[in-house]
């Protein structure tokens, strides 16, 4: 694609864009020009249908709007960021303007204008978008986001049919902002245009308080996201069993096979994967986040597959699986394993509405400490272990987290509400111990060196308890190789 014409320099601008010399063609000629302003046809779409998650996204909005009365409110999606030159990076849309919109355009920005009213109609929510590209002066072929480079967008009506909100041209969206008067808050962090517009009238703190509002919104999940969560695991668990049937190729080359096996589903099925893949085999397992994914995969050794596929609304699972590359746990490997499948048992059954949420991870950190004591890696009793944190030597990481549109989701809610807070039914939280002995951790025995394990699944607190989205994976050892030999044939 080295045909990549150089951005016009007046996209907005009456003036015709007249491209560049130093493109691969020479400039475009008045007749050029003038040919390329008409015979499209119109293509405006009529009568779509709402997004299917648009009384989810309208009533999050009313949630803050009712939260914030009298303050206008700008919640940005982001920009495009450069790889290179004219490539970039591939988009994803912030999770808030996700989560209060459904729409996941680059540059779109979610303003609430107070209205001065109370209630229900104490905002209106307005999106701003990029319209269609200007095809009289010539943005539409000549620029790098000219749709004719990137593809079609949707008009600002169609967009106001699927989105349920008026929408506007975000170009003209920093200036507006500049000029308004009153109270203002924005979520930092995504648009640097629109943040320098809200600069001289916003705070930090002030916006800090709206991005935590916005993640505790995440905290409970509506029967949308819990359907979206599932149709996420449920392509994952497929991905999963495209790993089992290559894993001979996986010896053949590499950790890569792995990844680039699940990125295929991820892309077929849903948007993307929802974080690195982690593909870690033998000693790399040990390694929390291995993502580099370069390293032999052995027969005889484990491979711990953390991986997530991405729906195409942005909600992610968030699984891992530690197999034997060979079908067959050895003795050691499978008495860690099933250590670290009772300590998943214990988390698991700790999630239950009204619990506090730290009640998981004491729960499998104490079975993890008792098997380390009763191993002889740790110095007993187990109470002076626990007490002193001692097992963290080997379980390394806390046992687990909120999931949803972001892998970690909800990050910057406030303790009391999320690690200090109490399991309601609608969280979807993973449930993820393990035991990882370093290559060269020379406290254990020589056998146990290089040997990681960790098992996750994507639980959701119920009314009486709780389900695992993710049991379509088997989790015990004796499960595990039953389903990697039906898999293999
Ligand atoms: N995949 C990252 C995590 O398990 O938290
Ligand atoms: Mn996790
Ligand atoms: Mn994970």
């Amino acid at each position: 694609m080295n045909e990549h014409q150089p951005a016009p320099e007046n996209p907005e601008g009456d003036e015709p864009i007249k491209q560049r010399k130093n493109g691969l063609y020479p400039a475009v000629s008045d007749e050029l020009a003038e040919n390329m302003k008409s015979g499209w046809a119109d293509t405006e779409l009529h009568d779509l249908r709402p997004i299917a998650q648009a009384a989810e996204t309208a009533r999050r909005r009313a949630e803050l709007s009712a939260r914030f009365p009298g303050e206008r409110l700008v919640i940005p999606a982001g920009n495009l960021k450069t790889r290179s030159n004219d490539t970039e990076y591939s988009f994803r849309a912030s999770t808030e303007y996700v989560y209060l919109t459904g729409d996941q355009t680059q540059d779109g920005v979610l303003v609430l204008e107070p209205t001065g009213a109370e209630g229900k109609s104490a905002h209106e929510a307005k999106l701003y978008l990029l319209p269609r590209s200007n095809r009289e002066n010539g943005e539409f072929w000549l620029d790098g986001m000219g749709e004719l480079w990137v593809g079609r967008r949707h008009s600002l009506s169609e967009a106001e049919q699927l989105f349920g909100m008026p929408c506007e041209d975000v170009r003209e969206l920093a200036d507006a902002l500049r000029e308004a008067t009153g109270p203002v808050r924005g979520v930092r962090g995504h648009d640097a245009g629109i943040e320098a517009a809200l600069t001289d009238k916003v705070t930090a703190e002030r916006d800090e308080e709206l991005r935590v509002f916005i993640s505790e919104q995440r905290l409970v999940k509506d029967a949308f996201e819990v359907g979206e969560l599932q149709k996420a695991v449920d392509s994952t668990v497929r991905g999963f069993e495209d790993v089992v049937k290559v894993l001979d190729k996986a010896e053949a080359t590499s950790e890569r096979y792995i990844e680039g096996t699940f990125f295929l589903r991820a892309r077929v099925e849903g948007n993307d994967i929802g974080y690195g893949s982690i593909c870690a085999a033998g000693p790399h397992a040990t390694t929390l986040h291995w993502v580099r994914n370069d390293g032999a995969v052995r027969s005889g050794e484990l491979l711990l597959l953390d991986a997530g596929v991405e729906t195409h609304t942005l909600y992610t699972a968030d699984i891992t699986r530690t197999l034997p590359v060979n079908g067959t746990y050895t003795e050691l490997q499978r008495k860690i394993y099933d250590a670290v499948y009772e300590a998943q048992e214990a988390g698991i059954a700790a999630v239950k509405p009204g619990a506090k949420y730290r009640d998981f991870h004491d729960a499998a950190q104490r079975v993890l400490a008792e098997r380390l004591v009763e191993w002889g890696l740790a110095e007993g009793p187990v109470e002076r272990v626990l007490e002193l944190g001692l097992q963290r030597r080997w379980t390394l990481h806390g046992t687990g987290h909120m999931l949803g549109l972001d892998v970690h989701d909800c990050a910057v809610a406030r303790t009391e509400t999320y690690v200090d807070g109490v399991l309601e039914p609608g969280m979807v939280l993973t449930v993820e111990p393990g035991l990882y002995f370093q290559a060269d951790d020379t406290t254990v025995p020589q056998e146990y060196r290089g040997i990681g394990v960790r098992i996750e699944d994507d639980i959701l607190v119920t009314e009486d308890g709780n389900r695992n989205l993710s049991a379509g994976l088997p989790r015990t050892s004796a499960d595990i190789e039953a389903w990697m030999a039906a898999l293999k044939g």
